[in-house]
């Protein structure tokens, strides 16, 4: 397919523009209203090519919210007034924490930690420019704290692979990875803190997590909140504990990310090379599953693999992990769905029965997935899939507008004329300007 690639630049770009709240943005409009963390941390990939103050403007209104043990929030309330989201910054009540930030307010949880590969893009795009390198030394060591509250809060074994306690911190809310864990949760109706959803008011409910998983989220939720989201309760009670894929694989090209701009301004990076020495052992040793032919999350509670393939083991590409006979296995895997008549890279296993091809994180195709993989792919040298991911997501995306997420079976694609989820969306956005501009 041809596609007319100054029309989706001028329309991506418009959108970055629109969806910007002040000097932030917000990921789309109505559905999610506030500054979200990783989907920042591609809107200022996004904007570093057209407009260098607002790419530095938006890491620096994300870091406004950073706590003082380091954590990044997944959300950024930068109004207060704004009630069109559940759950909103009073449902969190982080201020059982004495370091959090009060102004703005934010979440409990974090997101995986995007910044440090986005600040070296950001370099790598403007490599003379002296406001973005002034603007990188400025905001280096805020992202290598973030960094430490992982390994510090989040390493409960002290193997270098860092554990979430609830989905919406693998920024894969509703995949079925999560299931069996959360399954392990006894919702007691009387004792959940009564709360009015409002995601499946806005968006088609058939496209959102059911009401049963919600419950289980505001459960992890409150447990977060009264081990004051960094207390060791966390790690010791909570049910949903995960050394996830993807997040780890983030946190890696990250820590490298940052090593490698370290040495390129002049600053020590001893302790980010100790860290990710020991991230990429265990990784490697800890994650792999030969079976599948790909990496997977870890459950710290049951003490096992969880075996499914998806998004985030295939993501593990993008942070260099797998050695060559794993990366071509991925690869392998990557082509024969497109033999089969898939846009890739759905974000679940396709012949899994649970594999849902509408519903969020249990199906479809996520944009800034593709981004990550497509990068990935082309730092093995598998040019020919990587250009295959590429064109799927710029096809989606002229086909079916600029949506969070597409379907991925070209057969019902074929009878659709919109994508899903919510419209005009950052990081479709900012992953489509990126691509088009990295040819
Ligand atoms: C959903 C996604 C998450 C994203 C957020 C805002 O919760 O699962 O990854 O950050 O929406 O776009």
């Amino acid at each position: 397919m041809k596609f007319n690639k100054e029309k989706l630049i001028k329309e991506a770009q418009q959108i970055l523009v629109n969806n910007r709240r002040g000097k932030f943005s917000i990921p789309c409009s109505k559905l999610y209203p506030f500054q979200w963390n990783w989907d920042s941390g591609f809107v200022s990939l996004g904007f570093g090519h057209f407009n260098k103050k607002f790419a530095i403007e938006e890491l620096e209104s994300l870091f406004s919210g950073q706590w003082q043990n380091g954590m990044v929030p997944h959300i950024i309330f930068h109004s207060e007034k704004e009630k069109t989201y559940f759950p909103n910054y009073d449902f969190w009540g982080t201020e059982i924490n004495a370091g959090a930030s009060m102004k703005p307010r934010t979440s409990g949880i974090t997101q995986p930690p995007v910044h440090g590969f986005v600040l070296e893009e950001l370099v790598k795009q403007n490599p003379e420019n002296e406001e973005i390198l002034a603007f990188a030394k400025s905001i280096f060591p805020k992202i290598v704290h973030s960094h430490r509250f992982l390994y510090q809060y989040r390493d409960r074994d002290k193997d270098g692979l860092v554990f979430i306690f609830h989905p919406w911190e693998s920024g894969r809310d509703n995949s079925p990875l999560w299931d069996e864990s959360l399954d392990r949760i006894v919702i007691d109706p009387a004792k959940l803190r009564p709360y009015q959803r409002k995601d499946n008011t806005i968006s088609d409910p058939s496209e959102r997590p059911t009401q049963a998983q919600y419950d289980r989220y505001v459960y992890l939720l409150e447990l977060g909140r009264v081990n004051a989201y960094d207390g060791p309760g966390i790690a010791a009670e909570s049910p949903f504990l995960v050394q996830d894929s993807l997040i780890n694989a983030i946190l890696i090209k990250s820590n490298q990310s940052l090593i490698n701009l370290g040495t390129q301004l002049n600053i020590d990076t001893k302790e980010i090379e100790e860290w990710q020495q020991q991230s990429l052992k265990t990784y490697q040793e800890k994650l792999w599953n030969e079976d599948l032919a790909c990496f997977t999350g870890y459950d710290l509670r049951s003490e096992k693999q969880i075996k499914h393939k998806e998004i985030g083991g295939i993501s593990s590409l993008f942070a260099e992990i797998p050695n060559q006979e794993q990366a071509k296995k991925i690869n392998d895997y990557l082509m024969s769905l497109h033999h089969r008549d898939y846009f890739i890279c759905p974000s679940f296993d396709v012949d899994s029965p649970l594999f849902d091809s509408k519903r969020y994180w249990r199906g479809p195709i996520w944009p800034q997935m593709n981004w990550m993989v497509h990068q990935g792919l082309k730092a093995y040298g598998y040019e020919a899939t990587a250009d295959i991911v590429k064109a799927d997501l710029l096809e989606l995306v002229s086909k079916l507008g600029f949506t969070e997420y597409f379907e991925s079976q070209k057969s019902v694609v074929a009878t659709i004329d919109k994508g899903y989820g919510g419209e005009n969306f950052s990081w479709t956005a900012s992953s489509v300007i990126d691509l088009i501009y990295n040819q």
